[in-house]
């Protein structure tokens, strides 16, 4: 996958070889052939390389030192599902062979290599990554969004466990919690969700719960008689009614009062209801989705969610991936955005320049997809050239995320914990869950260090 609309460059390849002279020879071999060509000499400065290159393929020799081999291949599989990667020995079995592949390596070739079957190796294993990701498909995804998933872009390992579970659980009358990170897309989960289910003729609707006040939210809900309060001059339909033969996703539904969350959970066992101020029994046909960017079992711990409501609510639970645990889907997203904004505001762009991409792709977006759109959106508006540029992106993309290597001794406790926390994250793609098994920390302890470590950022001039 490109940064440009209808490119034709080959590929982003990673060299991982160890002797010098092998290692420029391919480098430039693969160049003669249009390849964008990374080295690395080992296989740890290969994983470091490969968080910051995002290779489409890694060309590497099966025993180079530190990492090698199956052991490589596992680790640049968790970085990336899809990587191509290509073996090459002079010594190594035919078992070791044969497991590589059935591992997933796309070949494996005993050296030295001709020429000629080391281009074809690459270009078939190149081919065969993208085809899941043909021009036209990509353009399908651009221009409606992934097939029945109500506009979520993305092609990563993350983004198809997410459609797999949408396929599934949508056909479900089962009440579903929708989780993740802010501007990770839970919205349009939900709205798939919907158009996926048998109640896709029926109304999709959605009620923030945490932009209103506790009187005023029951009447969102359950709707008011006239007359019912002060200022109640007529009868007013609730969410409740307004979904019927539909859903109802209860957006930021951590927000509710203790109070309301009584007569929410009264519903959900009756699916009958009274108007505030009413006393007609209502019934109505609506499956509940409810979304959150908090840790509900802990507002659970600490008495501000009900128990009963959550196990309710629960039935099954969705977690919606952050954007820095699917970087693959950056470009995809970069690209689908940069289209939509151009035809926003009549511009014609082609892509985007290298600074730009490799500050798009080192970023950790906390913002998640809301922040990258509105990024896009802000350079699409300052650029005038035929490329987005580095400066066309916020300064804060280009600050360094990662602090300097600490020298020790010399650097205090805490800035050789920001480094080993900020390195370890890099090196495993950004998942907090891989980097904590590796720290020994919890994940949730990491999330806040690294929420301290973005304030900290955000205050330098
Ligand atoms: N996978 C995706 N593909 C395309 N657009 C996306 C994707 N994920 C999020 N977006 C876009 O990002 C923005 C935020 O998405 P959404 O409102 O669904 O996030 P959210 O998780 O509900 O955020 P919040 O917790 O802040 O309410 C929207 O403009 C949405 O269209
Ligand atoms: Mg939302």
């Amino acid at each position: 996958m490109t940064f440009e609309i209808n490119s034709k460059t080959q590929g982003r390849i990673l060299l991982v070889i160890g002797a010098k002279t092998l290692r420029r020879e391919t480098k430039d071999l693969l160049e003669r052939f249009d390849h964008e060509v990374e080295s690395a000499v080992d296989g740890f400065k290969a994983l470091e390389k490969f968080a910051a290159f995002r290779p489409d393929l890694v060309l590497s020799c099966y025993h180079t030192q530190g990492i090698w081999g199956r052991r490589l291949l596992k680790k640049l599989k968790e970085m990336d599902p899809d990587i191509a990667v290509i073996f090459m020995d002079k010594t190594c079995s035919w078992t070791d062979a044969v497991q590589a592949v059935k591992d997933g390596a796309s070949d494996f070739l005993r050296t030295p290599v001709e020429e000629n079957a080391l281009i074809d190796s690459i270009e078939k294993a190149l081919k065969r990554r993208n085809s899941s990701l043909s021009q036209e498909s990509t353009q399908q995804i651009f221009e409606d969004g992934e097939e029945g998933f109500s506009g979520l872009i993305g092609t990563s390992g993350p983004m198809h466990t997410l459609y797999r579970a949408i396929k599934q659980i949508a056909p479900s009358q089962a009440s579903v919690l929708i989780c993740g990170e802010s501007g990770t897309g839970k919205e349009l989960v939900a709205r798939a969700i919907h158009n996926n289910s048998p109640r896709n003729n029926g109304p999709f609707v959605t009620l923030n719960c945490a932009a209103l006040a506790e009187g005023i939210l029951e009447s969102e809900l359950f709707g008011h008689e006239k007359g019912a309060f002060s200022g109640a001059v007529q009868r007013h339909e609730g969410h409740f009614r307004l979904a019927d033969k539909g859903t109802l996703l209860l957006d930021e539904v951590v927000e509710i009062p203790l109070g309301t969350q009584v007569k929410l959970l009264r519903f959900l066992q009756e699916r009958k209801f009274q108007r505030v101020g009413g006393t007609e029994t209502i019934d109505v046909d609506i499956r509940i989705l409810a979304a959150t960017n908090k840790d509900l079992p802990t507002s659970v711990k600490k008495g501000k969610f009900r128990e009963d409501l959550f196990y309710r609510l629960n039935v099954i639970s969705l977690h919606v991936p952050a954007l820095r645990e699917k970087p693959k889907d950056i470009p995809l997203l970069c690209m689908y955005f940069l289209k939509r904004f151009c035809r926003e505001n009549n511009k014609e762009i082609m892509g985007f320049a290298d600074d730009a991409i490799s500050a798009l792709m080192s970023y950790h977006w906390p913002g998640n997809v809301r922040e990258l759109e509105n990024a896009i959106q802000r350079a699409v508006v300052l650029v005038n050239g035929p490329r987005i540029q580095e400066e066309h992106l916020p300064p804060y993309l280009s600050q360094k995320t990662t602090t300097e290597n600490p020298i020790i001794p010399g650097s205090s406790l805490k800035e050789i914990e920001r480094y080993a926390i900020e390195k370890t994250l890099e090196l495993v793609g950004g998942s907090t869950k891989k980097a904590s098994e590796i720290l020994g920390i919890s994940k949730r302890k990491i999330q806040y260090k690294m929420k301290l470590y973005r304030k900290d950022q955000m205050s330098q001039p």
